[in-house]
């Protein structure tokens, strides 16, 4: 059945984390798939008003569960994410309405269709409204209208807090951001610290390799993130997401063109000849790093390395060809704190649209600016040398999916890809 509504509450706890979790797990349940998520509000309490504020959203389904069943496993992933039914109305980790099941009309002691306070909630109509704009009260007044009118009295606003960035701690020098970020974690920091370094001593990236870090010419950054609703096995996720952050700052700030490098390199220049093996040279990297415990991830640390003003001599003679600047880019000196901000608005935005709606747009985007997909590429890997066509990215893993001569789907983990 399609056109199945459903709206989700949270104030308790990590709201916008429970909210993640009861969209992956509505996504999970037997012949169901999530087809649209609304954004995600924030709103005052209803009934008893000495509560904390609600994170709300509607998300539609598409499912072969029937009423009875879906509204069963509504209230079992409620009762998994630890709600606890004691004042009606009170506090709740997650709260789980079904509002809509088509065009279903049903009256039971369990099950009221459509919900019997669907059309008096802001907090509900507001979000709906952006997913069924189509839809009408029963008094044939607009969906959008009705939301529109209700919160005035029931005021409620799109939640976009600045996740990342508070609190910052700005450093001369260090070993590492990445390392020092890692190190307050299991202090306790909180998510959204981040680390920034004029110069790292003992900059890290991938594969065990250093990150030069002289004074003065990269930004080198980390922020510690806390996605406690996420498996161990997901870690892998934030690699795409510092990508795509670090890419769209240094898009902005260079207004050109950067692309990514898979896993996690960004880079830039032209290739020559047009399409063929290019001469796109490294602009920065990112470097997730994470601590898990048992089956939750406790922190990941997302290290970003900027080159901004680095001139070809400034880059050790291997790496010179190889190597390019925001500077080189754009002839001009860029400013490293106009660097930082941008990174940070990026970091904030990514993380929020992961948060809040889903990771398949930022996926998209990640694939979109990969050099190598749908290309011959010769992948180096701890084993040997591969060749193949790059198909595709595991939106699970963040591997790289390559189609090996005989037809076989090789995915690789780890590796350096270079087109042929
Ligand atoms: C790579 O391309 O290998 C990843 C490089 C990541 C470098 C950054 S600089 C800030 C942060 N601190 C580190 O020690 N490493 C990351």
């Amino acid at each position: 059945m399609k056109d199945v509504f459903v709206g989700l509450g949270a104030n308790v706890g990590d709201r916008a984390g429970n909210l993640y979790q009861a969209r992956r797990a509505l996504a999970g349940l037997p012949g169901t798939r999530l087809t649209g998520v609304s954004r995600v509000y924030e709103s005052e309490p209803v009934g008893v008003r000495d509560q904390p504020r609600f994170l709300n959203q509607v998300v539609e389904l598409e499912t072969v569960l029937g009423p009875t069943d879906l509204l069963e496993a509504l209230l079992q992933i409620e009762a998994r994410l630890g709600r606890v039914r004691t004042v009606h109305w009170g506090p709740r980790p997650l709260d789980l309405d079904l509002l809509l099941y088509g065009r279903v009309r049903m009256s039971t002691l369990a099950l009221t269709l459509p919900h019997p306070r669907l059309w008096e909630r802001a907090f509900v109509l507001t979000p709906l409204s952006e997913l069924a704009p189509g839809l009408s009260t029963p008094w044939d007044e607009g969906v959008a209208a009705a939301a529109a009118r209700l919160s005035e009295e029931q005021p409620l606003a799109v939640w976009h807090p600045r996740l990342v960035g508070a609190p910052l701690l700005r450093l001369r020098e260090i070993g590492s951001t990445n390392a020092e970020a890692l190190r307050l974690a299991q202090r306790g920091a909180a998510e959204g610290t981040v680390v920034v370094a004029e110069a790292q001593t003992a900059g890290r990236g991938r594969q065990g390799r250093r990150w030069l870090s002289p004074p003065g010419l990269g930004l080198y950054l980390s922020a510690l993130f806390r996605p406690a609703y996420l498996e161990p096995l997901q870690a892998p996720l934030f690699t795409m997401l510092g990508a795509v952050a670090a890419r769209r700052a240094a898009a902005a700030l260079s207004a050109g063109n950067v692309a990514l490098k898979w896993p996690n390199d960004l880079v830039a220049g032209s290739e020559s000849p047009p399409g063929g093996r290019g001469r796109l040279r490294k602009l920065g990297g990112v470097l997730a790093e994470a601590v898990s415990s048992g089956p939750a991830l406790q922190a990941v640390v997302l290290g970003v390395g900027l080159n901004l003003n680095h001139q070809p001599e400034d880059f050790p003679p291997d790496l010179r060809p190889a190597a390019t600047s925001l500077a080189q880019l754009t002839g001009d000196r860029i400013d490293r704190d106009l660097a930082q901000d941008a990174l940070l608005d990026a970091l904030n935005e990514v993380y929020l649209t992961f948060l809040t709606r889903d990771a398949d747009t930022l996926w998209d985007e990640f694939r979109a600016h990969l050099t190598t997909l749908g290309r011959e590429v010769t992948l180096t890997l701890a084993s040997g040398t591969l060749r193949g066509r790059a198909v595709d990215i595991s939106a699970q893993t963040g591997a790289l999916l390559v189609e090996l001569p005989d037809g076989e789907l090789r995915s690789c983990a780890a590796g350096e890809v270079e087109a042929t």
